[in-house]
């Protein structure tokens, strides 16, 4: 079964001269319930775009997408807002936490504002800062803690709800490698033991060794696809094979590490 469905997707931009850009051009993909997605890409490839697009920031300029078998393009403009509070969970490049709120207080926002009671809030918390394995810290603040467990603290966040599916934009961007590599296994957990479906954009070749799947986009249109096998490895070295084949802007892509 697919928690998302995204068919022959156009996004076309115009600016004040008439130039367009077609930054996505006739690109389908799924993701299937329990799947964790990498997309990949030069800079200027469209991941943004598709990202916005699928998660109904953004409106195709053709083409049609399904978040688990609802078309988002038939949702009021009014319940769009609800619908990706409850559908789906977000992870930033630059963590969108709150400084003036504890990471507790963060961390629970969503069930917050959908009047969730104290006591399901109090279990659904512990359960998740024990998954991500931030437990020790839901007291503090964010400039107390590291920036690998403010952004699993925003990890925390976009699963509290049990969303359909978490997108993830360049979520180790900001991180070291070590961060990088915490906030990796804790999606990888997420993966394994929550069968949690996740869709992540990231440059990082290390990052995007974590996934199941990668596709490769190119021109607004899909590349390439690959599979990981047993091996992460080995599907390392494969990522890095078909990036030296997509070419782009090699600066795009971090330094190499496993
Ligand atoms: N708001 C916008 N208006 C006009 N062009 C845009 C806009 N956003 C992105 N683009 C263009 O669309 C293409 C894809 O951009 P983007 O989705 O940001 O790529 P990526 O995230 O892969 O770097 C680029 O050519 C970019 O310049
Ligand atoms: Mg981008």
């Amino acid at each position: 079964m697919n928690v998302l469905k995204a068919e022959n997707l156009s996004k076309i931009y115009g600016n004040r001269s008439n130039i367009q850009t077609k930054a996505i051009d006739s690109l389908s993909l799924s993701v299937k319930k329990g799947e964790f997605l990498g997309v990949m890409g030069p800079s200027g490839s469209g991941k943004t775009t598709m990202l916005n697009l699928l998660s109904t920031i953004d409106t195709p300029s053709s083409g049609t997408v399904e978040i688990n078998g609802q078309s988002v393009s038939h949702i009021p403009k009014g319940k769009l807002a609800q619908f990706r509070r409850r559908e789906m969970g977000f992870v930033f490049q630059d963590f969108n936490l709150l400084d003036t709120l504890t990471i507790e207080e963060n961390i629970v926002l969503p069930l917050t504002l959908d009047k969730v009671n104290l006591k399901d809030m109090e279990t659904r918390l512990k359960e998740a800062a024990q998954k991500l394995g931030i437990d020790q810290i839901l007291k503090k603040r964010t400039y107390e803690v590291s920036g690998g467990q403010i952004q699993r603290a925003a990890i925390a966040r976009a699963i509290i709800h049990d969303p359909s599916i978490i997108f993830a934009d360049e979520p180790t961007g900001n991180l070291d490698s070590k961060a990088s590599r915490q906030v990796m296994e804790s999606f990888e957990i997420l993966h394994e033991e929550q069968k949690a479906s996740i869709l992540m954009v990231t440059h990082d070749p290390f990052a995007a060794s974590f996934c199941e799947r990668i596709i490769f986009i190119k021109d607004g249109r899909l590349f390439t696809e690959i599979y990981k096998g047993d091996n992460r490895q080995i599907f390392f070295q494969d990522i890095l094979n078909v990036l030296s084949i997509l070419g782009g802007n090699t600066d795009d892509f971090q330094t190499v590490r496993i």
